[in-house]
Order: structure tokens, then sequence, then C-alpha cells
């Protein structure tokens, strides 16, 4: 298996331009479901996540046609099928539950195998079945698949426990075609669901309140396909900042939106880095005074829990004490065994971690257990003292399209290496 290794303690410099979002382009690739015809996506990031909801939307009967280079993606529906949405698609991306919303709306059943766990937590899906069960949806679990099936999607008022970005894309893909309107309470204001409320609004659907943590959505008979260009990767933005001030270098990302990590921006500055920002682009230097921050994860416009790992990472640099604190996922700290790995100093206690600053992390052999902690463990490594090997970076190949190279373009040395048997 392919296994990165960094030679760190390099001040990073230049310009990256952020790819398109994972999160807004995985529910938008299967809202282009709701309608029959051709579908022409922008700006879709090449990552392993996109490559296979493309397998579970073509499994389903779409034809696709993926131009990596140029990040765009057609989509031709014709005859969408329920075909069961099997485990082994379903485990390797639990966004596939996502097809439920358009099979329901459009074939009035959905079977999809229910997702299981995954690294950093239980990821139930009770509010996604609760939220179709109120639009007029019978739910059986059968031997591990979700088994649903409705007369016809009626709108509702539904309020969700708690905020789940899941179960707000999957409800609205539903609503969209429902008979009357849907009210969806406490949903998520992530800007990945406003950009697929947009996608929506464009194939004709009628929505208010994107953005708030109340949306309307009056259905309609039909939607049309449409052109549409995915909003730029707040996530991925973030982690180049932070990889900029660990490395106290000088880095601009371009081709971002600034207000979507505004809570990043403010702790960077609150930490004591120099910040400064243009329409589509955001700059990090300085380091020299810095203090800890305390920090706590929350739903969109408070810190994002996809940041928690690589923001972690640069606190165990920072003098002093910082506090990070897990609300959103159950177990969400396995980067922070491997960051001790390289010397850092940062004690759990359930969900809250206390990071006591060192002066300098070091090189160690370290690995990979999820997407995000494996951007921790690049960040470290682009700061610690000689050559890192990080292994089962097929984690990261999810969710950062051409990392090494954009890295190596900021003056990195990381080599994308073949073999290692782990
Ligand atoms: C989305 O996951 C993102 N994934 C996650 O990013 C992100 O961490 C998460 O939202 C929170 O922002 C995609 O968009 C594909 P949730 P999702 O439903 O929708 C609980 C990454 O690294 N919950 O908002 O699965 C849940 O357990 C990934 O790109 C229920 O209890 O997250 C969690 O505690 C990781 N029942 C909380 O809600 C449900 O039915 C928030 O989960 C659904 C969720």
């Amino acid at each position: 298996m392919d296994f990165y290794s960094i030679k760190g303690n390099k001040k990073l410099k230049g310009t990256v331009e952020i790819s398109g979002a994972k999160n807004a382009a995985l529910p938008i690739i299967v809202a282009s479901l709701l309608a029959d015809g051709e579908t022409v996506l922008k700006n879709v990031p090449d990552l392993q996540d996109i490559r296979t909801i493309v397998k579970v939307i073509e499994y389903l009967g779409a034809e696709t046609d993926f131009n990596a280079e140029k990040n765009i993606l057609k989509i031709n529906v014709k005859n969408l099928k329920n075909n069961e949405v099997p485990y082994e698609l379903v485990k390797t991306m639990r966004a596939s539950v996502y097809v439920m919303g358009p099979l329901l709306a459009r074939c009035n059943e959905a079977d999809v195998s229910l997702p299981g766990g995954c690294a950093i937590g239980e990821r139930p899906v009770d509010i996604h079945l609760s939220g179709f069960e109120a639009m007029d949806t019978t739910v059986d679990l059968e031997h591990g698949y979700i088994k649903a099936r409705t007369p016809k999607l009626k709108g509702c008022t539904f309020a969700m426990r708690t905020v789940s970005v899941g179960a707000t894309a999957n409800l609205m893909m539903g609503a969209v075609l429902a008979k009357g309107k849907t009210t969806l309470e406490n949903c998520a204001m992530e800007p990945d669901i406003v950009d697929l409320g947009e996608f929506l609004i464009k194939m004709g659907a009628k929505i208010q309140g994107l953005g708030t943590d109340r949306i309307e959505i009056e259905g309609v008979k039909k939607l049309n396909p449409t052109t549409y260009s995915i909003m730029a990767d707040r996530i991925e933005a973030g982690t180049y900042l932070l990889a900029g001030a660990i490395t106290k270098g000088a880095v601009t990302i371009t081709k971002c939106e600034p207000d979507h990590i505004r809570s990043l921006i403010d702790i960077l500055k609150e930490i004591g880095f120099n910040l400064s920002e243009n329409k589509k682009s955001v700059s990090i230097s300085g380091g020299k005074k810095l203090q800890g921050a305390i920090v706590r994860t929350l739903p969109y416009p408070g810190f994002p829990t996809d940041l928690q790992a690589p923001l972690l990472a640069l606190m165990t640099t920072i003098p002093g004490i910082s506090v990070m604190i897990e609300t959103i996922f159950e177990n969400r700290f396995t980067h922070v065994a491997e960051l001790r790995r390289m010397g850092a100093d940062v004690v759990i206690e359930g969900d809250v971690a206390v990071a006591k600053g060192v002066k300098e992390l070091s090189a160690a052999p370290v690995m990979m257990s999820d997407l995000r902690a494996g951007a921790a463990l690049v960040v470290a490594a682009l700061a610690a003292k000689g050559e890192t090997e990080i292994r089962r970076i097929y984690h990261s190949d999810r969710g950062y399209e051409k990392m090494a190279k954009k890295l190596t373009a900021l003056g990195a040395t990381i080599l994308r290496k073949e073999g290692g048997t782990y």
C-alpha cells in the first residue's frame, strides 16, 4: 500500500488552489437522480469518495462521464432503478445512504444497506429514517438492509433531535418531490447544505431558509437536470491554512470562501498568527508570539469537527495549554496516539483533549485511521524534525485532491511511495 514520506521542519511558502467540496459534491451527485436527462457538474474534486458515489448512482441506472483532469462530471439519468444498494458499496462510503431521498421521491421505495459505524463513531441514521417515516414511509430493517416503502412522500414538519448534515440533505432530496410542504427544523446550516439547496433550486425545487435552522420546501411535480459548479472545500482550505501555521510559513489559499472558515480564522488570530483575506483568498503568516486556545467543535457556523484533528496537531506545538472539546462524534481523537509517537504531549479525558505545547515534534512512523486524522498526521509531519513515514494514506485520498502535489508546490518535501505491507 502507498505511504507518504515527509521531511519536516520546513516553512511552507506560496499559494494553493482549493478544490471543490467533497461534502457538497456527494449529495449533489446523488440529487442528480431526481431528474431524467443530463446534469453537468463542474469543480467536482477527483477523490476516492466521489468515484465511489459515482459507482452507486451507476448501479441505480445513471450513465456517467467524469473528466477528472477538468473536474467535470456528466450524469445522464434515464431509467432510474431501485436496485438494492449493496453493503460492499455502502460500507466504503456511508454517504451512499443519501440515495434514499431520490429513490423514495421517484420510485416510492428504497432498499439500502444500513451503513455501519466507522473509526470516528457509531454514525446512526435514525434521524434520516424518522424523517422519512414522518413523510409517510414505512421503514423495516431486514438482514442489515433498510427497506423503505411509501405510497407517495408527503410533506410534513419534522424537527431533528440533533443537528444532522446527512439527514438534512437526505430529507431535502425527498421533500422536493413530495406532495405538499415540508418544514425541517433544527436542520443543518452547513455551506454544503446551502450548495445542495441552490443546486435543487436550479433544478426547479421550491426551497426557503437555506443556511438557517429551518428549511421550508414546497414539493413540485417534476425537476429538470441542470449545470452547476460545486463550491470550494472549506475543510481542505482550513487544512492548508493549518499546514502554513504549523510550519510558521507564509501560505495563501485561493478559490476559497473565507466566510466558510470564519471560525478557524478567528481561532488562528487568537493564537497569534497574522491573517489577511480577499474575496476568494486567505493568507496566513507570522507565529512569533503564540498562545494556546480553548476550542469546541459545533455545527456550522461553529468550529467544524472535520478540522478538529489538524487543529489539534497545530495545538501540540503552541506554547502553553490548549483544549479541544469534540462535541459531534464520540471517537474522534484517534490521531492523538499517533501524535504522541511524534512527541506530542496530549491528555484525553472523554471528549476533551488537553495539549501542552512542545518545542518541536519529531519524525516517527505513524498510521492514518480516518480521513481527517490522516490530515492531522500530515500537518504534524510537515513541522516535525526528521523524515516521517505515514501509512494507510488511502484514508486521505478520500478527501484531499492531489495533496502531495499541492504541498510540494508550497515547498514541502513529501513523496508518495509504493510498497509497505500495511
Ligand atoms: C457529515 O457527516 C460529513 N460527511 C462529515 O464529514 C462531518 O463530520 C459531519 O457531517 C458533521 O459535520 C458528509 O457530508 C459526507 P451528521 P454526517 O449527521 O452527515 C449524529 C468527513 O470527514 N446523528 O451531521 O454523517 C451523529 O452520530 C466527514 O468529510 C444521529 O445520531 O454527520 C453525530 O454525532 C466525517 N443520527 C451528529 O449527529 C442520525 O441519523 C452529527 O452527524 C444522524 C446523525
